[in-house]
């Protein structure tokens, strides 16, 4: 395979086997007709990203019936409040009347809404159009897109360019990244700030948690490899904030060469993962091995759970949890259901393993033995919210930074 930055030629380190799209929630009728592509990380030693060798087709995942809102989380909601004072605050000057503020997948608007209530001149791109719907319920401009050099062009032909494009979670979802470093070259004014967040590398790695390997993240991100993706169209770091959302993520804060001072956290950051070995191949064959210990370990503890006659449930039919599923195996014999509060999931099956996935309150009225909690990214928000189930013996099975249970 080719490099998808750097078109060098690179192989996969391993493989996590077939796999279905991970938010493909599916009825029993659309089985026999379910996607399935080979789940292949690669590293590429020459501009250091980590990548999928395959990715369905952006159109396959993105759509009208998408089925990841951003607003399920209560933390989410205030960490992109706070997101959005922060840009405010630290990148955005003059009067904001006259700003342009651009979000790349701006989902149910849960950021831009806080542009949005202080009248800054806003616009999200956001190609699934139904959790953009949800965004206009807010006052939040939506562009019912994908975000590429095209609609960079057209966005400025009819509002000028931007003092800022921001995004989070979805930059590791695109695979023409060399496209969206065009259009932002395009899209913003000559001192204008690119910022992203995106599930870290460096935690990803130090925490075995491979989950975070599904169709949608295409690349996950080391500040190492930022800087050699965005330096051919004339952009560097000029900042680096580790985020603890979803499980450890990085702040990435670009700005066109020589534009801007560039904080110490750059080169911090930089020689921590040189450190972890976040460059080198080797530590990717490390990876592998954790990943296959992993897998052994909860398998036993479900088969264990299983051979105990107690009942296991999911908690949080993630996308990340179709990663899980499927490398290891797991099915209703092992996980009777999985709880969500996604309308849109609730009553249907988990892609490729076709575990039902149930309302929360299914959870709440018949607490079972014990819960795999599939959105440990969640962890504190969701020990809090279930207290009753823990103090009345419920255990539950985390898989990350070890698998272990707990209670
Ligand atoms: N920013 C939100 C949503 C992340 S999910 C959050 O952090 O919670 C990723 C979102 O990006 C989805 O809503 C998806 O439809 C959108 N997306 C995917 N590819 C895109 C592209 N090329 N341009 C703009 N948005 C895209
Ligand atoms: P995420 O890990 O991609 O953010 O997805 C979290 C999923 O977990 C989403 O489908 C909503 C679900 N969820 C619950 O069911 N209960 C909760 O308390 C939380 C926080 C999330
Ligand atoms: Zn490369």
């Amino acid at each position: 395979m080719k490099c998808r930055i750097c078109q060098h030629e690179i192989a996969p380190f391993m493989s996590f086997g077939r796999m279905p799209i991970a938010n493909g929630f599916l009825t029993p009728e659309q089985f026999k007709d379910e996607y399935f592509f080979e789940l292949n990380p690669a590293f590429c030693d020459r501009c250091l990203t980590f990548q999928l060798e395959e990715q369905p087709a952006p159109e396959a995942m993105f759509h009208d019936h998408y089925a990841f809102f951003s607003r399920t989380s209560k933390f989410m909601i205030t960490h992109f409040q706070e997101y959005a004072e922060w840009v405010c605050d630290h990148h955005l000057t003059g009067d904001g009347a006259g700003l342009f503020v651009v979000e790349i997948g701006s989902n149910d608007g849960i950021m831009l809404e806080n542009f949005a209530k202080h009248g800054i001149g806003h616009l999200g791109v956001e190609p699934s159009a139904n959790v953009a719907e949800e965004a206009r319920k807010y006052g939040v401009n939506t562009l019912v897109r994908f975000f590429n050099p095209d609609t960079a062009a057209d966005i400025v032909t009819e509002y000028g360019q931007a003092d800022a494009l921001i995004a989070a979670n979805v930059m590791c979802h695109i695979p023409d990244l060399n496209g969206i470093a065009k259009g932002a070259e395009l899209l913003l004014k000559p001192n204008g700030v690119l910022i992203f967040e995106d599930p870290y590398l460096g935690a990803m790695i130090e925490k075995t948690s491979y989950d975070q390997i599904y169709d949608e993240h295409v690349f996950i991100f080391s500040a190492l490899a930022v800087a050699n993706i965005f330096a051919p169209y004339g952009f560097e770091l000029i900042d680096l904030l580790p985020q603890h959302t979803h499980g450890g993520s990085m702040r990435y804060v670009l700005s066109r060469k020589g534009a801007r001072p560039v904080t110490a956290s750059v080169t911090e950051i930089m020689a921590t993962e040189k450190s972890a070995g976040l460059h080198l191949p080797e530590t990717y064959q490390k990876f592998r091995k954790n990943c296959e210990i992993s897998k052994a370990d909860l398998v036993s503890i479900l088969k264990r759970e299983k051979a105990a006659g107690r009942r296991v449930v999911g908690y949080g039919a993630t996308s990340k949890s179709t990663t899980i599923l499927n490398y290891c195996g797991i099915g209703p014999d092992l996980i009777e259901y999985i709880s969500d509060t996604t309308p849109i999931k609730q009553h249907k099956f988990t892609p490729g393993m076709h575990i039902p996935v149930k309302p929360y309150q299914d959870f709440s009225e018949n607490y079972p033995d014990t819960a795999l909690l599939f959105a440990w990214n969640h962890q504190a928000e969701i020990m809090e919210k279930e207290k009753a189930f823990s103090a009345q013996g419920g255990k539950w099975i985390v898989h990350v930074p070890e698998v272990k249970v707990l209670g």
